[in-house]
């Protein structure tokens, strides 16, 4: 039986790492895209020359050309640029959405029912621009950094209680920013609400290490950003869709009404399965929480309509 493909723009870091992860799945076929003459094509070969070693014979392809990228059902999207030295937030969002808005075009005219995970960064922005662009419903455009939070704030939980990490749910909430909303009061460890397992300072200090995440890795790295658990969590989005998970997954999607947010693109937990974003689970927030998403949601439409005026 054929196997599904997964196509996966960016073959940077985070998009090299990905296809590595779903190569080693030995689930899908495997397209990996990059502008960049050769980057794509040798990530690929690399990858399949790893199969006999690692015991995958996952078919991935390297390209430029997105026919090879044809009958699709996911794509994941990481191609953009980072900020350079001299350059305003402005140029980068504007120069990121035109990548998006041409690879989203690309790819939904040779897969028109394919679903989208967007990794690109301004996550939020580019989650709103592909909307723009696709003509897909909002339940096939998907971004990716909940997940990716959510993880961050696990691991510290369970470095600081000294359990295994996977027994640690946590749920972070609105934009990928400043402003995201980790949610202590639905963060548990088998079932116990970690509110009750460390002091409220330790709990402050952890909801504040979440928010800085990104930025802590770059202050080490020094030349790029985070790619192991943003890779993680893009290919766990993958699987949730491929295998019908119905899994609730923090995830930035169009929300329309939903937790009193209209029209704006928000992180939000989210049921994932074949449909892609299938139902936004409305939890319970009190009014602190909910303000704290108002205003996440608000940062979310000005860096929107900062989109929209730059690419009219
Ligand atoms: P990278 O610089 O290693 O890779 C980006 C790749 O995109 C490069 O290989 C480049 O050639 C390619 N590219 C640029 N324009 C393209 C186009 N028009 N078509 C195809 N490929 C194109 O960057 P990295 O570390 O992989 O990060 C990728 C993006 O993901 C960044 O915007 C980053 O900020 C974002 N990111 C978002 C996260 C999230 O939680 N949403 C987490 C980590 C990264
Ligand atoms: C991160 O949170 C850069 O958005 C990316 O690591």
């Amino acid at each position: 039986m054929a196997r599904p493909k997964i196509t996966v723009v960016g073959a940077g870091n985070v998009g090299g790492t990905t296809a590595q992860r779903l190569a080693e799945k030995n689930l899908y076929d495997v397209v990996l895209v990059d502008i960049n003459e050769g980057m794509a094509q040798g990530k690929a070969l690399d990858l399949s020359q790893a199969g006999p070693v690692c015991g995958y014979d996952t078919r991935v392809v390297g390209t430029k050309d997105y026919a090879m990228t044809a009958g699709s059902s996911i794509a994941v999207i990481t191609s953009g640029i980072p900020r350079k030295p001299g350059m305003s937030r402005d140029e980068l969002l504007a120069t990121n959405a035109k990548i998006v808005k041409s690879v989203v075009t690309e790819l939904v005219s040779r897969s028109p029912n394919i679903i989208l995970i967007l990794v690109t960064n301004p996550l939020d922005a580019m989650v709103h621009m592909a909307l723009r662009v696709s003509g897909l419903p909002k339940s096939k455009i998907i971004g990716m950094a909940g997940v990716l939070d959510s993880a961050r704030m696990r691991t510290f939980i369970a470095e600081e209680l000294n359990v295994p990490s996977t027994e640690v749910e946590a749920m972070v909430l609105g934009g990928h920013g400043d402003t995201m909303v980790p949610l202590p009061r639905y963060t548990t460890v088998k079932g116990r609400p970690v509110s009750e397992l460390m002091s409220k300072e330790k709990l402050d200090a952890i909801v504040k290490r979440t928010r800085d995440g990104g930025a802590e890795i770059v202050g080490l790295l020094k030349t790029g950003s985070a790619f192991y658990a943003p890779s993680a969590s893009a290919v766990s989005m993958v699987e949730a869709i491929h295998k019908d998970e119905k899994r609730v997954m923090p995830c930035a999607v169009l929300c329309e009404g939903e937790y009193g947010l209209k029209n704006v693109i928000v992180g939000v937990p989210v049921k994932i399965g074949c449909g892609g974003a299938e139902q936004i689970m409305e939890y319970d927030l009190t009014s602190d929480e909910r303000a704290a998403l108002d205003t996440s949601a608000n940062a979310v439409r000005e860096l929107c309509s900062t989109v929209d005026r730059l690419m009219g």
